[in-house]
């Protein structure tokens, strides 16, 4: 695989980042995953401008123009051939030995990388996952996509072994979202539900289009917070994310929802997002 590091495409072997890396020390980096179906990215704008904040609110400059940023995408699927898959970017601080002050004027440090996999008509997408409930573990500006993940990849790791598919965050007695994804339920008149934007979750790019297909469609759809009870008794539960479009939730902690099985209007939803993606 050919990747992108500091300025360079290399290939994977051949890519160095310093141990002075604050993206390594602290998890001081922002980063991005878009989606490629078809050899084109999905959404990639949307990305490609809540990187452009997440950095904005670190303080972290953009190391090269958006464009090249672009550039650097596209030539990543071209060098390794991707059709599906993923792009994932990445911009740390920049090295600098290792102080929780950083200096200023760092050099910031962005790296890239494809992953070939199957993102489309997945057999999670077909058949619905079981998510588990849990404590959200994390600090209370989820809305910047930082590298530092350790909260979701403990809780994803146990819900994994608790025979879960995924986990969805619970805090104030409230879903935030999914490990990787945002979380949405549909009440039994019709309602899409999904929480307003805020600091306790990230702003899905997913989320966004799936939004403006319910708007674009006649879907009727309600921004607010839900409980675990509410998400358990819904008549349909399903997650968003880049790479996992939109997945069908048949199952919440130990409740079935449902018939447990996928519902209508998440299959609709499916069908409107790649519909849209192709
Ligand atoms: N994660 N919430 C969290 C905590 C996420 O990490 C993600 C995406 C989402 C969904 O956002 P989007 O629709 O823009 O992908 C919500 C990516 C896929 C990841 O970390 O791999």
């Amino acid at each position: 695989r050919v990747v992108y590091c500091k300025g360079a495409f290399v290939p994977e072997g051949d890519a160095h980042l310093s141990i002075f890396d604050r993206g390594f020390l602290f998890g001081d980096a922002v980063y991005e995953v878009t989606a490629v179906l078809g050899g084109q990215m999905i959404d990639n704008d949307a990305h490609l401008d809540r990187f452009e904040r997440s950095l904005a609110a670190l303080a972290i400059p953009l190391p090269v123009p958006r464009a090249e940023i672009e550039r650097i995408q596209a030539e990543l699927i071209v060098q390794n051939n991707l059709a599906e898959g993923t792009v994932y970017m990445q911009v740390s601080r920049g090295e600098a030995d290792r102080d929780f002050l950083y200096p200023e004027g760092l050099s910031a440090n962005l790296v890239a990388f494809t992953q070939a996999r199957k993102l489309a008509d997945t057999p999670s997408q077909k058949n619905g996952i079981a998510v588990d409930l849990a404590a959200d573990l994390r600090w209370q500006r989820r809305d910047i996509k930082t590298a530092m993940l350790l909260g979701q990849v403990l809780l994803k790791h146990q819900a994994r072994a608790n025979g879960f598919g995924d986990v969805w965050m619970v805090e104030d007695g409230l879903v935030t979202e999914g490990s990787s994804s945002t979380a949405f339920i549909v009440t039994a008149d019709g309602r899409v539900v999904t929480r307003p934007n805020s600091h306790v979750a990230l702003p899905g790019c997913t989320r966004k289009a799936v939004l403006r297909l319910c708007d674009s469609h006649g879907l009727r759809l309600e921004e607010r917070p839900f409980s675990p009870a509410e998400a358990q008794g819904a008549a349909e539960a399903f997650l968003t994310s880049a790479s996992s479009f939109v997945t069908p939730v048949i199952r919440i902690g130990d409740v079935t929802i449902a018939d447990g099985k996928p519902g209508p209007m998440t299959r609709q939803l499916q069908a409107y997002y790649l519909e849209a993606a192709r």
